[in-house]
């Protein structure tokens, strides 16, 4: 069953439409990647599906019931965490996981064993000091617990990664890796990289628009390979080589980097070495990957 389904969603402010014509499904158990540049409307498209945000035209539905603006029921199956996540900094994360299960209304008993389970799971089950002393990976990590506190059906994470260094990612990745079992998984990112390494689908925004969106393994190949990269001995024979190549070869020093080969097209690049008796030192394929496809749509 899908999770989420946005129907051909647009919102404008003003003159200026940032959502135009949306429409992409999120599956059950499946982490969702939403990526987009800055400015792309995924923060507005969260918003929407918060029912923080009026739709001005078509459909959002999460676990098959319509979102409506304003207080919209179906909030109760969502965790969320925003880009900017405030926390009261006096607090300990156990005091501040307390205090939001007693606004969302779940019992003394109830807080104490969500709250000790959930900080155990992000990692700061140890952390008795206050989170105005925490660094910005412990405070996603706190975020995300707070945002499993109701066992959301869909966990939504505004760029959860971006603030964050290569290790501070990797942990907010693994972990929302590790709730994929017990909720459905949306986040937004620049970083394609991250989609790469968790998502199951993406969708790529660009002004507004879907560009491109499904499966990641579907995603990467739609393009039949990745480039080809060549090494030579000598300056000399690499830039005889590369005059072969004058639209899609670009050339440092001994290297030549061939984009996009079919297998055709790399089979006559060694007939063509052959030919010419032109010897190389190494021969590699480049792996397609999700920034070039993304750097393609962005400049179309
Ligand atoms: N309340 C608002 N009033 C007017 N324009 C807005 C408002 N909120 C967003 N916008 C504009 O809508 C566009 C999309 O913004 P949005 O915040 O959804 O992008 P984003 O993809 O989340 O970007 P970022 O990566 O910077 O967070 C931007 O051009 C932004 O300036
Ligand atoms: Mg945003």
């Amino acid at each position: 069953m899908d999770m989420l389904t946005v129907s051909h969603v647009s919102k404008s402010f003003g003159e200026n439409r940032v959502v135009d014509d949306l429409s992409f499904s999120v599956a059950e158990h499946t982490i969702f990647g939403f990526i987009g540049q800055n400015g792309a409307g995924k923060t507005t498209t969260m918003n929407m599906i918060l029912g923080l945000l009026k739709a001005e035209s078509g459909e959002i539905r999460v676990n098959g019931e319509a979102v409506r603006f304003g207080r919209t029921p179906t909030n109760a199956y969502i965790g969320y965490l925003p880009d900017v996540p405030e926390f009261y900094g006096f607090m300990t994360p156990g005091e501040y996981l307390d205090l939001c299960g007693k606004v969302t209304g779940m019992t003394r008993a109830q807080r104490e064993r969500k709250s000790a389970e959930l900080l155990d799971l992000v990692g700061l089950g140890g952390a008795h000091k206050r989170i105005q002393g925490f660094s910005r990976g412990m405070k996603q990590r706190l975020g995300i617990a707070q945002a499993l506190l109701s066992d959301p059906l869909l966990l939504i994470c505004d760029e959860p990664t971006s603030a964050l260094d290569p290790l501070g990612r990797k942990e907010i990745l693994d972990l929302l890796l590790h709730v994929k079992d017990r909720t459905t998984v949306v986040f937004s990112t620049h970083i394609l990289s991250d989609v790469e390494r968790i998502c199951d689908e993406a969708a790529f925004l660009h002004r507004g628009r879907l560009a491109l969106g499904g499966k990641l393994q579907e995603l990467k190949s739609i393009r039949q390979s990745g480039g080809l990269e060549l090494e030579f001995y000598s300056a000399a024979e690499a830039e005889r080589f590369k005059a072969l190549f004058p639209a899609s070869g670009s050339l440092t020093a001994l290297k030549l980097t061939l984009k996009q080969q079919t297998q055709e097209e790399t089979r006559n690049v060694l007939r063509m070495l052959a030919a010419r008796n032109i010897p190389v030192r190494r021969i590699e394929r480049l792996e397609p990957e999700l920034e070039d496809l993304f750097m393609e749509m962005v400049r179309e």
